[in-house]
């Protein structure tokens, strides 16, 4: 769980602002955290943990959190290979959807994975514009 902090922190962080890169559940037994490797280097992350949005009536959910590939690796499908390690062991877990707050920049991204959006647009206090985000698991 530690390696994904550095990546998480060069590519999310906000200088102050824990919360961009630190999040709650991430020592929980059922959450759990993917890397994509090069070379041994760890160049993308993602992390799921199992965390019920109230906007959403199913009780077993999962959250995705931390999606994050290093700028030199973008664009050459180590978050979607992440997404797609993902979305079986969740569905393993009797669940059948995964949520998260997008930010905007993401959202073309969520999108290209099978997401939906859900509601209106929203300010995070000093990290920015996010949207709800979901994909059913079938
Ligand atoms: C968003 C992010 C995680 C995508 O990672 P990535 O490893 O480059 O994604 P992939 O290469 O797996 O892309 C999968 C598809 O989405 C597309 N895509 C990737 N980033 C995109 C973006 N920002 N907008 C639109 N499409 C995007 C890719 O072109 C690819 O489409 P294709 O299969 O048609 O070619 C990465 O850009 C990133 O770390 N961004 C900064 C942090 C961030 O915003 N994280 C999300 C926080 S909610």
């Amino acid at each position: 769980m530690k390696d994904t902090f550095k990546i998480r922190r060069s590519v999310l962080g906000i200088e102050g602002i824990d919360s961009s890169y630190n999040f709650t559940g991430d020592n929980e037994s059922d959450t759990f955290h993917l890397g994509a490797f090069v070379d041994n280097n760890l160049v993308s992350v993602a992390s799921f943990y199992f965390n019920p949005n109230p906007n959403f009536n199913i009780d077993n959910q999962y959250q995705l959190q931390g999606m994050a590939t290093l700028e030199n690796h973008r664009k050459q499908g180590f978050s979607r290979e992440l997404l797609n390690v993902a979305f079986p062991i969740i569905k393993q877990n009797f669940c059948n959807l995964v949520w998260c707050n997008a930010r905007i920049e993401a959202r073309a991204f969520y999108e290209k994975l099978g997401f939906e959006v859900f509601g209106d647009e929203f300010e995070v206090e000093g990290i920015g514009r996010h949207v709800l985000m979901f994909r059913e698991i079938n």
